[in-house]
């Protein structure tokens, strides 16, 4: 199969993303599938990777940490267009129009955060009438953003952390930002509504500046959300397939200082990953079964990771997060917890490119 590997795109998470595209792409090649890397700039451009890059790539063996190994957006600039067989896609030259760089019978978006995860790229796959793998526009969307994604599942009486959530034109009028956030106990999580990786978060403990950590998050999103932190235990689960969904073993993320931040996810000094996480068996099946139902509660389709707070103490579970591309690095929580469940990096990517077919 011909298979366009979309990546990078304008998120702050265009690294991760490159990172992530560059084990997706060895392992489909390594597949035997014929695999093409288009590049999306931060600005939105499209650039075809040359294969002889993508070739080296390929044989370099990243020994770092996840995000030092990466693809990168360089080569000539192209364009999208619906190919000449209907489900195909056309990678055209930009500076020599008619010339077809290359045809795509799926396409593999592997982007993380805004336009890439939240259904903006979807949506222009769709209408260019390609298949592609992982969850369409809806579920994209829902998933992206905090206060969609937690009204859906709590509709769906799937337990999540408590929160307020507001624009940026409330939060200008009001004297006290303290008003917005009645009722939540410190610590707070301070983030914008539809980002990824941590950025714009901030931890608000007793005595600490909440207008500031609102400032920061505004600085990525115009609406936010306020959670109440939970202290306890952060484990997450895989989702993967189409209408009979299935979830992973479980891992865990021990965390140093707080809580996980883009620093110790990408650039930490050791791997903070538990997998499978040390738990009883009715609390692993509680969050392999709320993760099928997280999945179904947004209409999610192919894959997704599911991030859950557990409180030992009490004995509860909430989703925090739902992430419809999680990080695909060959050192991310989504292919570990897979792996543990037998399912290797390979058979993941086959399966999920499948599933786009279907
Ligand atoms: N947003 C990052 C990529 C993750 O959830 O893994
Ligand atoms: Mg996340």
């Amino acid at each position: 199969v011909r298979i366009g590997i979309l990546f990078g795109g304008p998120s702050a998470e265009h690294e991760v993303s490159c990172a992530s595209a560059l084990g997706v792409a060895r392992a489909l090649a390594d597949a035997g599938h014929q695999v093409f890397a288009i590049g999306v700039t931060r600005t939105g451009g499209f650039r075809l990777v040359p294969d002889a890059t993508l070739a080296e790539l390929r044989a370099a063996v990243g020994t770092g940490l996840a995000i030092e190994d990466r693809l990168t957006v360089t080569g000539p600039v192209v364009e999208l267009r619906t190919g000449d067989r209907a489900g195909t896609l056309a990678v055209t030259a930009a500076d020599a129009p008619g010339t077809v760089a290359a045809e795509l019978d799926v396409v593999f978006p592997v982007l993380h955060g805004p336009y890439g995860e939240d259904g903006v790229l979807q949506g222009l796959l769709e209408s260019l009438g390609v298949p592609y793998v992982g969850c369409g526009i809806l579920a994209s969307a829902i998933g992206m953003d905090k206060v969609a994604m937690k009204r859906a599942l709590r509709a769906e009486g799937v337990p999540v952390t408590p929160q307020v959530s507001f624009d940026a034109q409330t939060y200008r009028t009001v004297d006290d930002p303290e008003k917005l956030v009645l009722g939540l106990r410190r610590p707070l999580f301070v983030k914008p509504a539809r980002m990824g990786s941590s950025i714009g978060i901030s931890r608000v403990a007793e005595g600490d500046d909440l207008a500031a950590a609102i400032e920061e998050a505004l600085k990525h999103d115009n609406v936010i959300v306020v959670e109440q932190g939970v202290t306890g235990r952060e484990l997450e689960a895989g989702v993967l397939g189409g209408w009979r969904p299935e979830a992973s073993a479980v891992g865990e993320v021990q965390v140093k200082g707080g809580w996980f931040d883009y620093q110790q996810k990408y650039f930490g000094d050791s791997d903070p990953m538990i997998v499978p996480a040390s738990l009883p068996e009715e609390v692993t099946e509680r969050i392999r079964e709320l993760s099928v139902r997280a999945f179904a509660a947004i209409g999610g389709w192919g894959l997704a990771r599911v991030d859950f707070l557990y409180d030992e103490v009490n004995g509860d579970l909430y989703v925090n997060e739902l992430n419809t591309m999680p990080g695909f690095t060959a050192h991310s929580m989504y292919p570990k917890v897979w792996a543990a469940s037998g399912v290797s990096y390979q058979d993941l990517v086959s399966r999920l490119v499948e599933l786009a077919f279907v």
